[in-house]
């Protein structure tokens, strides 16, 4: 066994609180609370085009939000709200969406 293998997994365990902190009310550089479009339960809201995010993956939430702060020309608001998250930040509210059951569809 390699007890190292598993150090990525621990540490999106980890941020999975400071996550929740940013999707419910954002953070002080300009991110709006995720919570507003995609649900306090990452549940998605169609009726703006916000997809669920809650039982995403979280390495795929972390590569969308960085494309999207990487594409300043692609449809707002995500781009803006993308690269006001620092690539920790990005790791802690992908950790706390990937925590979050999956919606019922
Ligand atoms: C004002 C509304 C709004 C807010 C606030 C918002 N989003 Fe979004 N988000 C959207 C919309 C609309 C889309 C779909 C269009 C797109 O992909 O850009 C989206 C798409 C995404 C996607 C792409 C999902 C996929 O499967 O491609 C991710 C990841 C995401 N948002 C994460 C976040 C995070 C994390 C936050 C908070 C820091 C956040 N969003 C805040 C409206 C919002």
């Amino acid at each position: 066994m390699r007890p190292w293998a598993y150090t990525p997994l621990l540490l999106l365990a980890a941020g999975a609180p400071a996550g929740r902190q940013i999707v419910l009310h954002g953070n002080d550089n300009g991110a709006m609370p995720c919570a507003a479009c995609h649900g306090v339960n990452g549940q998605g809201n169609a009726a703006i085009g916000a997809p669920a995010l809650a039982g995403m993956q979280a390495p795929a939430i972390v590569s969308a939000l960085n494309t999207l702060a990487a594409s300043p020309n692609a449809p707002a608001p995500m781009p803006g709200i993308a690269a006001a998250l620092t690539p920790r930040e990005r790791q802690d509210v992908a950790a706390y969406f990937s925590s979050l059951p999956k919606p019922a569809s």
